[in-house]
């Protein structure tokens, strides 16, 4: 008699326990805006990334993961912002993470996978492979970008600047360089490059340099060295010909 008693208690706590975890779920995904990853099967994976507008504070973005890269590789939207990002891959497995954020989503061959994301906060956000998928796994980043009303209205109707057809450009470009520098003034992982040359820079230990020459090519040789204000010592020692530094350094010299 007594076991019974004891079977049907444990069952009843079993059974609330179940339900205690659905209504957190539930309550995570109204009061705080916690996206659950969904598996859509009924969506055909797609082939190209893009970021859709709904409204100007929603927006649907398309991430298409590769061997080892994802499109798009930077997206920019207004703070306060809603996404609905979908996953999809061309090739093997990959994994998203987005930093700063709760988003974590399998990009699986066949289907396509969900989850919503509310930005409150203006902010660069990495989004980063954690499955491993080959030789250029670590190399799989992109940007997005969470900016201020005015910065994104600034940008929306101001030419990006870019000068794809600059050999430099180009050369910044296949080093993974703007990955983590804009040269629009953009906030980045890393300071932006537009007028970078003779700026004032506030250094982590304190002090004040002016970016000249010396400073500059030191900054790409070694990147280390000095670290500017409210920037992470994350730079890897770029692969660079001497002729290939003194390209750079010009470059940023120019650019204004
Ligand atoms: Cu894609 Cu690791």
């Amino acid at each position: 008699m007594d076991a019974l008693r004891l079977e049907r208690r444990l069952i009843i706590i079993a059974v609330a326990f179940v339900l205690t975890l659905f209504g957190l779920a539930a309550l995570a995904v109204n009061m705080f805006h916690v996206g659950l990853p969904t598996c859509l099967t009924d969506i055909k994976p797609f082939q190209k990334g893009e970021l859709i507008t709904h409204s100007p504070t929603h927006y649907e973005l398309h991430y298409v993961a590769r061997m080892w890269e994802f499109d798009p590789e930077e997206v920019t939207v207004p703070v306060g912002s809603t996404i609905d990002i979908y996953v999809s891959t061309r090739d093997v497995t990959h994994g998203l993470i987005l930093l700063g954020t709760d988003l974590n989503l399998m990009a699986v061959p066949g289907v396509v996978n969900y989850a919503r994301v509310k930005f409150d906060k203006p902010g660069v956000h990495q989004l980063l492979c954690h499955e491993y998928c080959g030789t250029g796994h670590d190399r799989m980043a992109a940007n997005l970008r969470v900016v201020d009303l005015a910065t994104f209205q600034a940008k929306q109707s101001a030419p990006v600047q870019t000068q794809p057809s600059d050999p430099t450009y180009k050369l910044l470009e296949a080093k993974d360089c703007l990955t983590c520098h804009s040269i629009d003034g953009s906030e980045g992982i890393g300071p932006t490059l537009k007028g970078i040359y003779g700026r004032k820079t506030k250094l982590t230990n304190g002090s004040t340099v002016v970016a000249d020459d010396v400073y500059l090519r030191e900054s790409i040789v070694n990147p280390s060295a000095k670290i500017t204000d409210g920037f992470d010592d994350l730079m890897p020692k770029p692969e660079l010909t001497e002729q290939e530094v003194n390209a750079i350094v010009e470059y940023l010299e120019n650019l204004k």
